[in-house]
């Protein structure tokens, strides 16, 4: 034998030997692991995680091993395994420490259909400068200037043609308006416009593609999903080609404002507006189903409302004014809490995926670095240690929640307290805190205040929000329609030229 093939030969154990020295290490370095099970070999304990529940709830799962293993648990999720933290603190933890300790993680199947420029899959540079152009374009000054009368002009072609005693299905209804609202946003698409509804068909066979198992056979909701998302890029390209050729360019929209103000490649720019027409348009029509439905069985929060918005709509009519601007949209205060109260038991985004790229440890517990963490926000909305009553609507609970000093908001003796809107986090936080969060409220505000001042609602046939975990009405909220005679208001809905 040479010295070479001695070397050669010696190799392989000795990098045997390394590696399970290595594992013994890092097993003995991880002896504090929190408890939990890793479940079946691959699968792990995925399909009883995934496995959908109320949505006002945090599903047997989640209750089942927080009472066994507390609110860190280890277990073995999207095949990897995986830190679940149903504990705020560490959420937030988490979420502050992202590009130090922790990382967005989501699934490959994402990047794979939203993109791989999308913002969510991207992190680092390209991720601050996305951000960067969202948050310019999503700014304070944009949504008092320009969003807030589109967002009035949207909701009241949407609410417009609902009929006495008609039934309208309150979730389709929801995702039309901010459908047509985010397409207008971007790319100045007009609601009706064939084009549009064209798009919009393709939007729900994309949908349906997100939300389902990555499964890339002739025939899946995914394999439809990504011929939808070629359809889509391929009419946004044409859109962008279009653009360029204009001379005096539109830069009003998302599309116009990105050509002119960024450098970012065609691909990118594509990416970019197809996860931020996912992004907003989902999420908040999710928001405003929510909201119908737990007002529709709590009247007494729909008769503060109405109160709160009759007196907005008073003051315009003596002021002569007819649109909605900012100082009305600040008056907006018990609406607010309303929409807070919906975020917090109806939960629209469950859980974030993040993964450790340091090796962390938090109350005694090591996060490894490279294992999956999912922080579960709904599960600190739904604590009964930080909200009380935790599965009650109660809008009240948000009042003065902010000023006490104790944290606790509520009005003591009559309402539920919570703890502190630190806990509260139903648009993520840290540097990845959702960019539309602002727009979202404002979009629920404009709408809850047209419903309330023009209609009564009952649901028409049984139905509720589960989550799959992606939170949806299976029936798509049905609900029966009968006009209010007693607004003599401006904010009756006039007449639309059209109806879509
Ligand atoms: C009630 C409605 C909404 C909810 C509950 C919501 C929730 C969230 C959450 C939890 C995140 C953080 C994701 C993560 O950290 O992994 C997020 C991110 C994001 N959201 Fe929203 N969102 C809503 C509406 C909107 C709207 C209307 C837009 C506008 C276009 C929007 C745009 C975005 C964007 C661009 C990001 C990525 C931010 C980043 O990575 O820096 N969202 N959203």
């Amino acid at each position: 034998m040479s010295d070479l093939e001695f070397i050669l030969f010696l190799v392989p154990p000795i990098l045997a030997v390394l590696t399970i020295l290595n594992l013994f290490k890092r097993k003995h370095k991880f002896q504090n692991l929190p408890p939990g099970d890793m479940g079946w070999p691959f699968l792990g304990e995925t399909i009883g995680y995934l496995r959908p529940y109320s949505a006002t709830t945090i599903g047997d799962f989640m209750q089942d091993h927080i009472s066994r293993y507390g609110k860190i648990f280890k277990s073995n999720l999207f095949g990897e395994p995986t830190i679940v933290s149903a504990d705020a603190g560490l959420n937030r933890y988490i979420l502050q420490n992202e590009g130090r300790l922790f990382e967005c993680n989501y699934p490959r199947s994402i990047g794979g259909i939203l993109g791989k420029w999308s913002m969510l899959v991207q992190v680092g540079q390209m991720h601050r400068d996305m951000r960067m152009i969202s948050l310019n374009f999503l700014s304070n000054a944009r949504l008092r200037n320009q969003l807030l009368s589109e967002v009035e002009k949207h909701t009241v072609l949407v609410l417009g043609p609902w009929k006495q005693d008609s039934v309208v299905c309150a979730q389709d209804e929801a995702k039309k308006f901010t459908f047509n609202f985010m397409a207008e946003h971007i790319m100045s698409l007009q609601p009706g416009n064939p084009e549009t509804e064209k798009l919009k068909k393709e939007y729900i066979t994309f949908m349906k593609g997100v939300v389902s198992a990555p499964l890339n056979f002739p025939g899946t909701a995914y394999r439809k999903a990504l011929q939808s998302r070629s359809t889509i890029l391929g009419f946004i390209e044409r859109k962008m080609e279009e653009r360029r050729k204009e001379m005096n360019r539109n830069e009003n929209d998302l599309l116009g404002w990105v050509l002119k103000n960024s450098n970012l490649s065609k691909e990118q720019i594509l990416d970019l507006l197809l996860s931020l027409l996912f992004a907003g348009h989902e999420t908040s029509s999710v928001a405003i189903a929510l909201s119908i439905f737990f007002l529709e069985s709590c009247p007494a929060a729909v008769q503060r409302l109405t109160e709160e918005h009759l007196e907005i709509s008073r003051a315009k009519k003596q002021s002569g004014e007819t649109e909605l601007n900012w100082d009305d949209y600040k008056k907006m205060e018990f609406t607010q809490c309303v929409i807070n109260e919906t975020l917090r038991l109806g939960n629209v985004v469950r859980f974030l995926h993040r993964k450790a790229v340091k090796d962390v440890r938090y109350k005694g517990y090591d996060i490894p670095c490279g294992w999956k963490v999912l922080p579960v926000i709904s599960a600190a909305h739904l604590d009964p240690s930080l909200f009380d009553r935790p599965h009650d609507f109660d809008p009240w609970r948000w009042q003065n929640a902010e000023e006490s000093p104790s944290g606790k908001g509520g009005i003591p003796g009559t309402s539920s307290t919570t703890k502190s809107s630190n806990n509260f986090m139903p648009f993520g936080g840290g540097p990845r805190l959702c960019a539309g969060s602002e727009l979202a409220k404002l979009e629920m505000a404009i709408f809850i205040h047209y419903l309330v001042l023009n209609f009564h609602w009952k649901l028409a046939a049984p139905d509720q929000a589960f989550a799959y975990p992606y939170v949806d009405f299976p029936n798509a909220l049905p609900i029966t329609i009968q006009h209010r005679s007693s607004n003599k208001l401006n904010h009756h809905i006039p007449t639309p030229n059209s109806s879509y």
